[in-house]
């Protein structure tokens, strides 16, 4: 089964054709993070304006990459929720147009469980069950796979998501937009110990995570030096802030392994791409003998790619919508709300 799946929920209008959930036969993304670097952040207006215009080229695009035309796909697919409501209508009422055109089923996609379908993507043996971290720009949670729709949120960020935190500490220490990447790049070498920095816990939700006192505490370094007019080792910062948030990623990921017997585990979303991350997972899944999953990097961020791969799923689920398929900012991961 052909599904052209199409992503637009922040700053990337992507759309993707995958063959049975697994065979990426094209993936295209157009990203808009030059334009918004200017102001240090998405612009929501500009993001969905740059949508209009990038949608129908990138469609067409995926769909001559694939070297299909829309009558030989099987499904459409997009992402309608959570995210930035003017960014996601492009893509659902682009998506609803071609779907009811071409007399297709409508397949909507919850951005996050796509982010974890980017695994099946990168490791073609993966299956459901397993337990999942997904880290993004706005959203961080440990969640129970337990099959392809089937999902049980057992925590998530009370205030900041991980993305968010690195990024926010980035823009203080001077990088541009979306410094999450940059501070991961600038922390390689950097004395991790060199700064001792708190590592929030959420009393009596141990699954739960905060980061705005780390993150807080970090800016206070910063403005403190600035004051004095010092110049700060900013590796060495980077280093020690990486290794603080990637300590409470792991301290709660790894408690939530070990209380649910789980053996099988993933990360998922934009920060999945983070260097430490990976390989604090990589090794602490040896030691424990678990199975660890990590997408390709090209598929941490972003893509239409991994929608297509979780609206196969979901098709096979039942989740169709009609023509009255609306975005929505938010939404629980654990919610099927459409079947
Ligand atoms: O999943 P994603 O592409 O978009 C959302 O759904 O939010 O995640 C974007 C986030 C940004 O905050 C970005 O700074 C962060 O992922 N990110 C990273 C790295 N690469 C991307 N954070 C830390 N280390 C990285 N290597
Ligand atoms: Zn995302």
């Amino acid at each position: 089964m052909k599904i052209l799946a199409l992503e637009s929920s922040c700053d990337e209008t992507a759309a993707a054709i995958v063959e049975d959930g697994r065979k990426v036969l094209s993936s295209v993304v157009a990203s808009q993070v030059e334009e918004h670097k200017l102001y240090g952040g998405v612009v929501p207006e500009i993001a969905s304006r740059r949508h209009c215009e990038a949608v129908v080229p990138v469609t067409k695009k995926a769909l001559e990459d694939a070297g299909l035309q829309l009558s030989d796909v099987d499904a459409v697919a997009v992402t309608y929720a959570p995210g930035l409501i003017g960014a996601l209508l492009v893509g659902v009422n682009f998506a609803k147009g071609l779907a009811m055109a071409s007399h297709k089923p409508l397949v909507p996609v919850h951005h996050l469980r796509s982010h974890v379908a980017a695994n099946y993507i990168t490791s073609p043996e993966l299956k459901p069950p397993f337990l999942g971290l997904v880290v993004s720009g706005g959203h961080t949670h440990i969640v129970q796979v337990k099959d392809y729709t089937d999902i049980t949120v057992l925590g998530q960020t009370r205030d900041d998501a991980a993305g968010e935190a690195f990024d926010k500490a980035a823009r203080a220490m001077g990088m541009p937009y979306p410094g999450g990447i940059e501070l991961d790049k600038t922390a390689e070498g950097g004395n991790e110990n060199a700064y001792s920095l708190p590592h929030p816990h959420v009393d009596g939700s141990p699954y739960d995570f905060s980061f705005s006192g780390l993150k807080t505490a970090v800016i206070n370094v910063i403005h403190n030096a600035e004051q004095r007019g010092e110049t700060l080792p900013v590796k060495d910062l980077a280093a020690s802030y990486r290794k603080a948030v990637v300590d409470c990623l792991e301290r709660n990921f790894v408690k939530a392994a070990s209380d649910t017997d789980s053996t099988k585990l993933v990360i998922a979303g934009g920060v999945s791409a983070n260097r430490l991350l990976r390989r604090r997972m990589e090794s602490i899944c040896q030691e424990h003998g678990w199975q660890f999953y990590r997408p390709e990097l090209s598929l941490c961020g972003d893509n239409a790619a991994m929608v297509g791969s979780q609206a196969y799923y979901e098709f096979l689920a039942g989740h169709i919508a009609g023509p009255d398929l609306n975005a929505r900012p938010e939404m629980p991961m654990q919610e099927n709300s459409i079947s």
